[in-house]
């Protein structure tokens, strides 16, 4: 194929033809096409967009780069859920276990993380013997066996994906939204699910910062998984404050068991609750999202989620002996440090990007995709806006390396706080929902 026609056409605001798009992936996947013509097409399509019936094409294309995974005939229906991303964004592990128990199959197919935001593999990675690398043999086989599977994306999946972004990343064209709804919807449509709800962050620690932004990219994520033949919902949350009290990879992991518990904090407990709720009713397994929403805190409250997971944990060969001693340890960072409140009042801020960067430079996240992660540091009981502190009280723990590395979060971490004499207006969680009609 002569790829340069291609470029020039989309370059002057042209339209690309869906066996066009086909064979420009699958020549690019193949290693057909080099990396700067597709480096170029990709600035062509960052300045002239793509319309609907390009982007169809594209994801669909990229979706077929590789294998599928193939599940049996099973009334459970296939569902997963989707978060652009944020700070101690810890939804997925609760919520699988959840859906597996309240009868759905959840095969959740999850990244790392990279600069601010954690990755669910890599919380998931600090559990001692979690495996998260999975042959798509084994992710059916657990899926329809623990009826949940929180994994990476086999080696095989959608591989023009994975090629794709590096490029991407490497060429300043990762905010385009055809690009992301294709990256995104490829990889979820590979798991051949009935239902999907993405999480569209919003706010100074989300990859889109305002709600009008946001909200544009969850229409046209919606359109076209509804399109494909998903039922696609999306909600809009806040991301202007770290989910939950704690951020950092087993951090975070102690806090998902706390959720499981019925001890977590309550905007995690929340966004998880409602997510659940959503995908019962995409999925037709309760008739309105109130009954939903009750059928879901019945389950969570009844603790067969917390039981569930440990069956996941033990199926992705977790040692579960270790887990538990794990878990019964106040910390497993060398240094814990408290930052307290210098005067009292009312929390105002507490702004979840300097949080996501003293937990990337605690050694909790990466710079590049292959910085390797601690496990341990992060910070936890974070006073949350609308909390009322005496001078003195604790507004977060830093759990470091060393006694240098907890310093200077110290001295970081306070400006992440704003305390004022006066209550704040209370900042939704979730400030709207996308819905669409499957075609
Ligand atoms: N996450 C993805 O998987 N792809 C994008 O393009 C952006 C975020």
């Amino acid at each position: 194929m002569n790829f340069l026609p291609l470029i020039e056409r989309k370059r002057e605001g042209g339209r690309l033809a869906p066996d066009e798009l086909r064979q420009l992936v699958a020549d690019f996947t193949a290693g057909r096409i080099p990396d700067y013509q597709m480096a170029a097409f990709l600035m062509a399509v960052y300045f002239r967009g793509l319309d609907r019936a390009e982007t169809t094409a594209l994801t669909l294309a990229m979706r077929d780069s590789g294998e599928t995974l193939a599940f049996p005939k099973d009334p459970r229906p296939l569902a997963d859920k989707h978060s652009t991303g944020g700070v101690g964004d810890k939804v997925s592990l609760p919520l699988a276990p959840l859906l597996a128990c309240l009868g759905l199959r959840v095969p959740m197919i999850s990244g790392r993380g990279l600069g601010i935001t954690g990755g669910t593999l890599d919380k998931l990675e600090s559990i001692p013997g979690f495996r998260t690398a999975l042959s798509a043999t084994d992710v059916v086989e657990i899926v329809q066996r623990v009826g949940c599977v929180i994994c990476g994306q086999t080696e095989r999946m959608v591989p023009a994906d994975k090629k794709m972004y590096a490029l991407r990343d490497a060429t300043g064209t990762v905010p385009s939204i055809p690009l992301i709804v294709a990256s995104i919807l490829s990889k979820k449509l590979a798991e051949n699910l009935r239902a999907l709800v993405l999480d569209v962050k919003f706010g100074t620690a989300a990859f889109m910062q305002t709600l009008p932004r946001a909200r544009q990219l969850a229409r046209a994520m919606v359109e076209l998984g509804n399109a494909c033949g998903v039922n696609t919902r999306a909600l809009l949350t806040n991301m202007n404050t770290p989910l939950g009290c704690a951020a950092g990879n087993w951090l975070e992991v102690r806090e998902s068991v706390a959720c499981l518990e019925g001890r977590g904090p309550d905007d995690l407990r929340e966004l998880v609750l409602t997510c659940a709720a959503h995908l019962l009713v995409q999925t037709r397994k309760a008739p309105s999202l109130p009954a939903a929403r009750k059928l879901a805190q019945t389950c969570l409250d009844s603790g067969a989620p917390r039981r569930k997971w440990d069956e996941m944990l033990a199926a992705q060969g977790a040692d579960l002996g270790e887990f538990h001693r794990k878990l019964a340890l106040d910390h497993t960072a060398p240094v814990v440090r408290e930052l307290k409140a210098d005067r009292a009042g009312w929390v105002v801020r507490c702004d979840a990007r300097c949080v996501g960067e003293i937990v990337r430079d605690l050694g909790g996240g990466r710079f590049t995709k292959e910085s390797a992660i601690n496990p341990d540091v992060g910070v936890d009981h974070l006073a949350k806006p609308g909390e009322r502190v005496a001078k003195g009280d604790v507004l977060a723990r830093i759990h470091a390396a060393d006694s240098e590395a907890a310093s200077a979060a110290h001295e970081r971490l306070r400006t992440a706080f704003q305390i004022a004499p006066c209550r704040p207006r209370p900042e939704p969680l979730i400030q709207g929902v996308v819905t669409g009609s499957l075609r």
